[in-house]
């Protein structure tokens, strides 16, 4: 596991988005595995400063992002589909028939869980991007006593409603259910980027990457994994 810690969010922003443009260059039919939340937004951001500027192209590439909320289509404004156009396939060469998300209103789920597992095994993902629940979450996979490994229904903690409902009109909007993709699906990605800011954050990041390997805290399963890269601004590395 490789531990880097920024002086600033912008630097931080700009090595993640720097990591996407290399995979590219290296590999320009990447399967690009994207997370959605408050984190990726500045990467979002340099990655498309980027495409501007010439420095990256995603027109071979392949996404796939880690969950979608369960009833929400794709045109309401908080669910990750409409994020993810607003905040990076708007403004980049990705086709959009490359681009993969769960879909939260799919009439049969079960299904359309199966069919994401199987675009996963088809196009193995290359590198991963993570945010990090307060809960140690990772997608939308929440501590439990045991954690499935493919794409799979979950039902959401309080505590992630209640930390999501800063988006929604008010906590009962939020919805209860998500579809994502498993931990052994995230954990199958060549390369893992795990990227942590905040304060807030300090303690379930020191937890996940140095505490017990426990599916009480999802994201300690990246232990296991043999290529993660971690980006954490100064607050969110300050304990370790
Ligand atoms: C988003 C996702 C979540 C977030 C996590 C952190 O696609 O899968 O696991 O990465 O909830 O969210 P932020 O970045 O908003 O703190």
């Amino acid at each position: 596991m490789e531990l880097k810690f920024f002086d600033t969010i912008s630097e931080l922003d700009q090595y993640a988005a720097q990591l996407f443009a290399t995979t590219l260059a290296n590999k320009p039919h990447a399967a690009l595995g994207l997370a959605t939340g408050s984190t990726p937004v500045g990467i979002y951001g340099k990655i498309i400063e980027m495409y501007q500027r010439g420095e990256i192209s995603f027109r071979d590439a392949t996404t796939f992002n880690l969950d979608e909320y369960v009833g929400l289509p794709p045109e309401h404004d908080q669910s990750y589909a409409y994020y993810m156009k607003q905040h990076l396939f708007a403004h980049i060469d990705l086709p959009g028939k490359q681009a993969h998300l769960p879909k939260g209103t799919a009439p049969d789920l079960a299904a359309e869980c199966k069919e994401y597992d199987r675009m996963l095994e088809e196009q193995p993902v290359d590198i991963q991007l993570l945010g990090l629940g307060h809960n140690g979450h990772i997608g939308f996979n929440e501590p439990n006593g045991e954690l499935q490994g493919g794409t799979h229904i979950v039902e959401l903690k309080e505590e992630t409603r209640e930390a999501n409902a800063r988006f929604f009109g008010s906590l009962d909007e939020v919805p209860k259910q998500a579809v994502t993709m498993g931990v052994g699906s995230i954990l199958k990605a060549r390369t893992v980027l795990l990227v942590v800011k905040g304060a807030d954050k300090a303690e379930i990041v020191k937890r996940a990457l140095t505490g017990p390997i426990t599916t009480e805290c999802p994201a300690s399963l990246l232990q296991t994994h043999a290529n993660v890269i971690v980006l954490l601004d100064k607050e969110a590395g300050r304990l370790l």
